[in-house]
């Protein structure tokens, strides 16, 4: 909806609130303006200076808004504005609703003498009447605005107006947030409609009209309870206040990974479960969690995720024999015929095993084998408009490049006989079985997706395997990042046990470059360990914690906090305070700007037993499910 067809202020100490002679749209003004980042001053024959506030929370009944402005002895001037809301009561309402009560509940438990925070039953309050109205009553929802321009003819009284103004709404509970850009564009918009050609903002009738009828159109409610800006962390621990953070940080270059230590059992993948994965999904992110050991299934499908198996046992792998979704990016997409040829070169390469000029040369063979199949069906580099799936050969797949290959290789051609003796295993051999099944990841299926990566430490013949899918799995995540942010949306990627997935040189290697690099992708990694030590040892904890502006640090073993303590800066404080929260489910966490604090996750009971882990294979050990797995290969290979 445009309100005003304002002209763009020139910036400070020039321009002209003015659009184009004639334009019906725009506002002409004879005087010159000048905005200033937090106020805006019409320089009429007096200069009038304003400055504009959003309403930002009042409480139930509006008439004290008018009280309190009235009381204040300023001159003011309000706009409410409303339009129909898009809100639908969904699963994110209900989980926030559930979360309010819970704590406020788990107040009264703990400490019958302390009454919950008001704010929350408020807002508990609020979002039963919205769910109760919008479900039960069948209203409709609507979305108000309401701002205060104060308006002083210096900027000495305006400054006082101002503080005269913000204290009385707040002596009634009510909070204006002043608008620190735009201050032309809200000035203009708490003009009343209906005389565009105006005269000198002092030229106005005063309009008379009746208090509560314009108190009925503020909304009793505002506020979805703790849906500040940015995402619940936790409770502060002595204040007991929800603690938000802003992963979004849009203006900020920095990437806003988080980092989670803590020893086992201290409640790290709990909070990476409410916090990485429901948390940013209700902030409107999208999500991938690599999960090594099939955890994440719980909170998958509750959260109506996608669950990819790429486990030994299940023969899928991510299909690299696709074109990737075009991003919108012009460079990145005129990259997708190489990225295609790169991905199955990459992982050809995992499969050859050998490093050095070799390497170099069977990679040639891969890439000339793929290409000359893309072009048997007239997919070239050279011309783009053949670049989409729809034009792949039908029987382009990582075996049909491997039996070219071998062809060649029969015809006499020494490197494509190496190559070929090579990948024989995985396309012939025992590993074929690991490759059967190849599924289409060109494009993100959804908006929380669960890649199960199964355990990176198995079996040494199973090794090479598991590298080839990592690889695979880890090429759609870089694809994935790049389609999400050219559809402006944001990735939050999260790695649980670290300390086995870094494991994994594939993985290590791949996990680190998402750390440094996702902020271009307007992302953030949330990367969890019980050994942070050991990230330092293998030469990654740097780049970890210098990419991550948040830590979030569980109890840990006294080692582990010496290690760390030795590594990076941490106040005394908060060293001791990691040690000694042991048992407590608590975690001091960092933020770049605000410092440390300490917090608790206060969920309901359900949503705490929904995140409790549950393995896709319950109860068994890691050999001996790398064996199982051996066995179900076995079997079905045998029957
Ligand atoms: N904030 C919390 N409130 C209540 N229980 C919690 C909380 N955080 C974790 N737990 C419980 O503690 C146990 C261990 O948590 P978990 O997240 O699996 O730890 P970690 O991943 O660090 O090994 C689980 O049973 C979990 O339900
Ligand atoms: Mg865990």
């Amino acid at each position: 909806m445009k309100l005003f067809g304002l002209g763009k202020a020139g910036g400070p100490g020039a321009g002209r609130l003015a659009g184009g002679q004639g334009d019906e749209d725009s506002l002409q003004l004879g005087a010159p303006a000048r905005e200033l980042p937090n106020a805006f001053v019409l320089e009429s024959p007096v200069p009038v200076w304003t400055r504009t506030f959003a309403i930002t929370s009042w409480p139930r009944g509006a008439g004290a808004l008018w009280e309190s402005l009235l009381a204040s002895q300023v001159a003011f001037r309000v706009r409410f504005l409303a339009a129909p809301s898009g809100f639908k009561w969904g699963r994110g309402m209900e989980t926030r609703l559930r979360r309010l009560m819970a704590n406020v509940e788990s107040v009264r438990e703990s400490d019958r003498a302390a009454a919950a925070r008001p704010e929350e039953v408020l807002a508990i309050q609020a979002i039963r009447r919205i769910r109760d109205a919008l479900l039960y009553r069948g209203l409709r929802p609507v979305d108000i605005w309401c701002l205060i321009t104060v308006e002083s003819d210096s900027p000495a009284n305006l400054a006082a107006d101002c503080a005269a103004v913000t204290a009385a709404l707040a002596s009634r509970g009510i909070e204006a947030e002043p608008l620190t850009f735009d201050q032309s564009p809200a000035w203009a918009a708490t003009l009343p409609t209906g005389d565009p050609q105006l005269r000198g903002i002092h030229g106005l009738k005063p309009r008379t009209g009746i208090v509560t009828a314009a108190a009925r159109a503020v909304p009793a409610d505002t506020g979805m309870g703790g849906d500040g800006c940015g995402v619940y962390v936790g409770h502060d621990a002595e204040g007991r206040r929800p603690v938000m953070l802003d992963f979004r940080r849009e203006s900020d270059e920095l990437n806003s990974n988080a980092l989670v230590f803590g020893a086992s059992g201290e409640g790290k993948s709990t909070w990476l479960k409410a916090v990485a994965v429901t948390g940013m999904l209700l902030d409107g992110w999208r999500v991938i969690v690599l999960d090594v050991d099939g955890e994440y299934r719980g909170v998958c499908e509750a959260a109506g995720g996608t669950w990819v198996d790429l486990s030994g046992v299940t023969g899928r792998y991510p299909d690299p024999c696709r074109f990737a979704d075009p991003s919108g990016d012009p460079e990145e997409d005129a990259a997708r015929f190489d990225r295609l040829l790169a991905g199955i070169d990459d992982v050809m390469s995992v499969m050859l095993g050998i490093e050095g000029p070799e390497l170099e040369l069977e990679r040639a063979v891969v890439e000339q084998e793929a290409a000359a199949l893309l072009a048997s069906s007239g997919v070239t580099r050279d011309d783009p408009a053949t670049w989409s799936n729809d034009r792949l050969p039908r029987d382009f797949t990582l075996r049909a490049v491997f039996d070219r290959i071998e062809r060649r290789g029969a015809a006499g051609d020494t490197w494509a006989r190496a190559a070929a003796q090579r990948l024989w295993r995985y396309f012939k051999g025992s590993l074929a079985g690991l490759f059967e099944r190849p599924l289409p990841m060109d494009r993100m299926p959804g908006r929380l997706v669960v890649l199960y990566l199964g355990n990176p430490r198995a079996s040494s013949a199973e090794e090479a395997a598991i590298g080839v899918k990592y690889q695979l799995a880890v090429r759609a995540v870089w694809e994935w990042l790049r389609q999400n942010k050219a559809r402006g949306e944001w990735t939050a990627v999260v790695v649980d046990e670290a300390q086995r997935a870094m494991q994994h040189p594939v993985l290590a290697a791949n996990v680190v470059d998402v750390a440094t690099t996702i902020r271009k992708w307007r992302g953030s990694l949330f990367l969890a360990t019980n050994a942070p030590a050991d990230l330092w040892g293998s030469g990654w904890g740097e780049r970890l914690w210098g990419n991550s502006l948040y830590k979030v640090i569980f109890a840990l073993e006294r080692d582990q906090v010496d290690a760390l303590a030795r590594r990076v800066n941490l106040p005394p404080g908060v060293a001791q305070a990691i040690a000694s929260q042991t048992g407590m489910k608590r975690a001091v966490i960092r933020d770049g700007g605000r410092g440390w604090i300490q917090v608790r996750l206060s969920l309901p009971d359900e949503e705490l037993e929904l995140y409790r882990t549950r393995r896709v294979h319950p109860g068994v050990p890691t050999e001996e499910l790398a064996r199982a797995e051996g066995d179900a290969r076995g079997l079905r290979a045998g029957g």
